[in-house]
């Protein structure tokens, strides 16, 4: 419900959660007092959100700062490219080619028109990646999510959720109408709980890597009370495959359960720096989704300049194990130089690491500080993350060098203890 006092005058003590509401039976009521909100929290520090960056997500970016119009040179600690691919020269020039002989987009459905070679070259050669018999492609990991599950799952039915699960998930479910219930964050003993109150067909919907935690999924125990229940699995690895494991098919490899999971769901934004989702399994799984993903069979299919860019980028992960290598040494590093200077990183055990501020009202004048002095990173607060759980987001990727990670750490500690967070 929107609250009382004039928002404007105090910004810190809202945000999106109090907007959702409003009074009155004309919609356009709900725009005013987020609008009087928001015009405050802009100048205030919520600048930091979508500031343009003036070229690709290098280790080094150049940020047009909201506040003041002026482009600084940043470390960039913010971006999904863990790998560095989204800008490598082959990539690029895969991408350039297929523009000339294609143009721009698949300008249509998948099923009707918009399906190209370059679509099948692909979807076979990421199938054999997987190790599965196919995959269905959907325009992006949001949508994967929305199609896939609401694909499969109906009313009447079970859907159980991981309670830190991500938006995406969560629309799938609610677009399936199924009964959905959230168990506690990497439980087994809470699924158990859950799951044996639940009727109808039952999925257990897990992440491979949280991504506001940057904690791995406790797969082995969770997949033991699945199978347990007689559910079935979906692992949404949207920032873990690529990534984790020996082949880099995902944290369900990295446990040596990848047989052991029903449904595997990943993205293309991340690693490979590019755009899209997909599902991979069983031919018969795959038809099947291919004709009730609604969200795939509705919309335009992935650009074929996109994907020519994606297979170019598969082809840099197979051949190039050692960029995997040199991301976990990196992540290494980084945990052990924050463990040194006594920064809190949460249970974070991947790429993925929260720096916590814990503190709602502080955290964008922190994450100004740290930006000023020359990181770009991004602030995370409620309802992304729990209230008073507000953290710095950071990501690691391969292509940081250990002077890169030295620096990030030096200006967090220097700001967290000027501003008390840490001693
Ligand atoms: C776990 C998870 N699933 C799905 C998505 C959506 O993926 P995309 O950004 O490719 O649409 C994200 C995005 O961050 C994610 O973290």
């Amino acid at each position: 419900m929107a609250p009382e006092s004039n928002p404007a005058s105090n910004f810190a003590e809202y945000d999106y959660s109090n907007f959702y509401y409003g009074a009155g039976d004309d919609p356009m009521n709900l725009l005013g007092p987020f609008s009087d909100w928001y015009r405050e929290a802009l100048p205030n520090g919520y600048y930091l959100y979508s500031e343009p960056l003036q070229g690709a997500p290098e280790t080094r970016v150049h940020v047009r700062n909201r506040k003041t119009g002026r482009i600084h040179e940043l470390i960039n600690m913010a971006s999904y490219n863990y790998l560095g691919i989204s800008y490598r020269p082959e990539v690029k020039e895969a991408a350039i080619k297929a523009v000339e002989k294609y143009g721009l987009g698949a300008s249509g459905s998948p099923i009707l028109s918009g399906t190209f070679d370059i679509h099948e070259e692909f979807n076979a050669e990421l199938a054999r990646f997987k190790g599965k018999e196919a995959v269905v492609v959907f325009p992006t990991g949001y949508s994967a999510n929305v199609g896939f599950i609401s694909g499969l799952m109906r009313a009447g039915d079970s859907i159980i959720l991981d309670q830190y699960s991500h938006a995406s998930v969560v629309d799938g479910a609610i677009l399936a109408k199924s009964n959905t219930v959230f168990f506690r964050h990497n439980n087994p003993l809470d699924l158990e709980r859950k799951l044996g109150k639940t009727k109808g067909k039952k999925l257990v919907v897990v992440e491979g890597v949280y991504s506001m935690d940057g904690d791995i999924c406790t797969l082995p125990e969770l997949l033991e009370v699945v199978k347990r229940h007689g559910a079935r699995v979906l692992i949404d690895e949207a920032h873990s495959t690529f990534l984790f494991g020996q082949n880099g098919r995902g944290v369900a490899e990295h446990f040596g359960l990848d047989e052991e999971v029903d449904f595997h769901l990943g993205t293309f934004s991340k690693s490979l720096g590019g755009q899209g989702g997909f599902v991979a399994g069983s031919r018969k799984l795959i038809d099947y989704i291919n004709a009730f993903g609604r969200s795939r069979f509705f919309s335009c299919n992935l650009s074929p300049v996109l994907v020519a860019g994606l297979l170019a980028g598969l082809r840099i992960v197979q051949k190039e194990p050692e960029l995997r290598q040199k991301l976990w040494s990196n992540v290494a590093f980084l945990r052990r130089r924050f463990a040194e200077e006594g920064i809190d990183i949460g249970k974070s055990n991947s790429q993925v690491m929260p720096v916590m501020v814990n503190n709602d009202a502080r955290v964008f004048a922190v994450a100004e500080k740290i930006q000023d002095r020359g990181l770009f990173l991004n602030p995370v607060t409620y309802p992304a993350v729990p209230k008073h759980k507000s953290r710095l987001r950071i990501s690691v990727s391969a292509a940081h060098t250990e002077a890169d990670l030295e620096t990030a750490v030096r200006v967090i500690a220097s700001v967290l203890r000027e501003e008390g967070v840490c001693q």
